[in-house]
């Protein structure tokens, strides 16, 4: 059954947001850049992909957004003057940043939403199922929770989305899904079949506390979806309300993956996902470690 089933190759990855959230850093900077320890924020993303299996990387950039093509590119003067130093595993490290996937840029040309900038990639993406990743989000995984959604979607045919349990007085930050649990050959705890979504509910309106967390596995059917979307949730076209209509005409699935996400997406998630990550840092964790007992808040 799963035999004709096109495989997830392509993964966008929508950068072209204007960061208000973050502002005065990201005034000339992209939030995509700024480093969460010692990598940018979309790196962790790409990164993801990668260890996923997918083979192309589409980033949907805008204006002020440079600084991202520059990161992924070769840097030939860079790589020179390390080995030059004797530095070759920096220079090893930096040619595996340009060589890691195919990346692919397309621009948003204004910052409609999230939905709008997914529509965006339609042509790269062609008529082919693919993932999407919100760089806000770092997912410590493995399997990767992209790959967790690819499984489900190779073993379904149905588009999968990555949720987890929110606390309520945060849930007015997600897209929220409403869903009963998935029946059939491939029904277990963690899947659940999607009977609606609602993005940034109030908590009173909120139909679960199961809250998106910035992963999804797409069939191609989504664009015509989302050419049909008005503008939702502030002022913007939501990729929540595309997957409503999606759930309703094909089917959708939400998977409570296995993992640990930091939501980077604001400054003190920024900062707990700072310091959770160098916690674990090989290198200097430890050292770190001391540190934040010794400040004895
Ligand atoms: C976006 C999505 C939302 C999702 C969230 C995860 O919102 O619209 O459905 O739950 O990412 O981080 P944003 O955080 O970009 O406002």
């Amino acid at each position: 059954m799963t035999m004709n089933r096109k495989p997830v190759r392509k993964a966008v990855l929508p950068a072209a947001g204007l960061g208000t959230r973050f502002l005065p850093a990201t005034k000339a900077q992209p939030k995509e850049m700024l480093p969460v320890v010692d990598k940018p924020l979309i790196q962790y993303a790409v990164e993801e992909c990668v260890a996923s299996g997918i083979e192309n990387v589409i980033i949907v950039t805008g204006r002020g957004k440079n600084a991202i093509e520059d990161h992924f590119d070769a840097s030939p003067e860079l790589e020179r003057f390390l080995a030059e130093k004797g530095k070759t595993q920096l220079a090893d490290m930096i040619r595996q940043i340009s060589d890691m996937v195919h990346i692919s840029y397309i621009r948003q040309k204004e910052a409609k939403g999230l939905g709008d900038a997914v529509l965006t990639a339609k042509e790269l993406v062609g008529d082919e199922p693919f993932a999407v990743l919100l760089g806000d989000v770092i997912i410590d995984a493995v399997p990767s929770a992209t790959r967790q959604l690819m499984d489900a979607y190779d073993a379904t045919g149905l588009g999968a989305i990555a949720v987890e349990p929110v606390a309520m007085d945060q849930i007015h930050l997600y897209g929220v899904v409403d869903g009963e649990p998935a029946t059939g050959p491939h029904a277990s705890d963690r899947l659940l079949r999607v009977r609606n979504l609602v993005e940034k509910p109030k908590k009173e309106d909120a139909p679960s506390n199961l809250g998106i967390t910035g992963r999804y596995v797409l069939p191609p059917e989504i664009f015509s979806c989302l050419e049909r979307t008005t503008v939702g949730s502030g002022g913007e076209i939501q990729l929540t309300d595309g997957l409503r209509l999606l759930a309703k005409e094909q089917g959708l699935l939400a998977y409570r993956y296995e993992g640990r996400s930091y939501d980077a997406g604001d400054k003190l998630g920024f900062l707990k996902a700072t310091v959770e990550i160098a916690l674990k840092n090989e290198e200097f964790g430890e050292e770190f470690r001391a540190y934040l007992k010794s400040l004895s808040l």
